[in-house]
């Protein structure tokens, strides 16, 4: 395989159409995001800021009438190189004035065989994920040792069934389950929530994916269950190094295992760089929200020091009306007259102010 990024997420934009305001709703609004070979990239980010839409668009899976996917996901694993957004626009059309969508036309029925088609081979073999409700993502009626067993003979080039129930037994024990062979026989709800949270990262990882989505892996787990959980995938991403998407309201979580990390803020990345630095609260590069997001979430750091927790002032942002400038800016306490006009009026880039490291905000530089 040639390098360059498994997943790069390009200006991804993911937009549903609301009927009773009968508007667009920005979910995903401009995200560019990149997550190279065995790194995982943890995407923080205040509730409603677009990081479920993303890891679902990247699935292939937002379905819902009319939503708009546009942009470009490009996957490059050994077996697969392809944009996963490839000629969904053929069923589209898109009416814009002003830069902003103002109605949509989609042939549904083309969309969903073209996404079909586009993700064939790649959800749940190229692409795995695992969600915050082990118990909703996985079928009640089966064993979730026959379940995984099923995945592996759909996913891998194993087709022998005594084989795959081996292998399925074999990341039951990967996942550190106790008793392995014996819960191979339990339905997900004979399990507690962290071991049926251990069953689903077994199930996701036995496709061997190139990339595992994990969107709040450990939210709605008690506290000593979630510590072992990220113990579990810390030891997961050294003995595996799974190419991985982290989403988490967590600091600590994210802190532990990102080697990278994006802060979203209404539907797009203010920031992009290595964890170090941008969970470090005095980097120079910090952009305001970023800082204002840290202060805002309990962490180890605020316990060990007894920081207290700041407010972000405002509301978070309406990706309905989106305004011009930056998206941050009625709440940054940060604008300076020099900027103000700025910020207030134009975008800022998504720019890269040190290698490696992209911030959207004029305080680093001008248009
Ligand atoms: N199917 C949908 N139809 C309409 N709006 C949606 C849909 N899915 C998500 N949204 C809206 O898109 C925005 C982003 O949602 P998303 O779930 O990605 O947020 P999030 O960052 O994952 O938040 P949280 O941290 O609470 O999980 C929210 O305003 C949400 O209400
Ligand atoms: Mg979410």
């Amino acid at each position: 395989m040639s390098n360059g990024p498994v997943l790069a997420i390009e200006n991804l934009r993911t937009y549903f159409f609301s009927r009773s305001k009968q508007a667009f709703i920005r979910s995903v609004d401009g995200v560019t995001l990149h997550i190279e070979k065995g790194k995982t990239l943890g995407i923080v980010g205040e509730s409603g800021s677009g990081k479920s839409v993303t890891a679902l668009s990247t699935m292939g899976l937002i379905s819902a009438e009319p939503g708009v996917i546009i942009g470009k996901i490009g996957l490059k694993t050994e077996t697969v190189q392809k944009n996963l957004l490839r000629d969904l626009k053929d069923h589209v059309k898109i009416n814009m004035s002003t830069g902003r969508i103002m109605s949509v036309y989609k042939d549904s029925l083309g969309w969903q065989k073209k996404i079909n088609r586009l993700m064939k081979g790649i959800r749940g073999k190229e692409i795995a994920m695992i969600f915050q409700n082990p118990k909703l993502s996985m079928n009640p009626f089966s064993s979730i040792g026959k379940q995984i067993a099923e995945s592996i003979l759909l996913n891998t080039s194993i087709s022998n069934r005594n084989e795959a129930k081996d292998k399925a037994i074999y990341w039951l024990e990967q996942v550190k389950m106790d008793s392995p062979r014996l819960r191979y026989y339990n339905n997900p709800y004979g399990l507690s929530g962290g071991m049926c949270q251990r069953a689903m990262i077994a199930m996701a990882l036995s496709s061997e994916p190139s990339l595992l989505i994990a969107d709040e892996p450990t939210t709605g787990l008690d506290a000593t269950i979630q510590s072992k959980i990220v113990d579990l995938l810390a030891h997961l991403k050294t003995s595996f190094g799974v190419t991985t998407m982290l989403i988490s309201h967590d600091i600590d979580v994210i802190k532990s295992l990102s080697d990278n990390v994006a802060v979203m803020y209404g539907g797009t990345v203010l920031e992009h760089g290595p964890a170090r630095t941008i969970l470090t609260s005095d980097y120079k590069y910090k952009h305001p929200y970023t800082a204002a997001l840290l202060s805002s979430i309990p962490s180890q750091e605020h316990i060990r020091e007894k920081k207290k927790l700041q407010v972000i002032e405002g509301d978070v942002l309406d990706t309905i009306n989106i305004p011009d400038g930056c998206r941050f800016f009625e709440r940054c306490n940060k604008v300076t007259d020099k900027i103000k006009e700025q910020c207030e009026h134009t975008e800022p880039d998504l720019r890269e102010v040190f290698p490696g490291h992209k911030v959207r905000c004029f305080r680093f530089f001008r248009t």
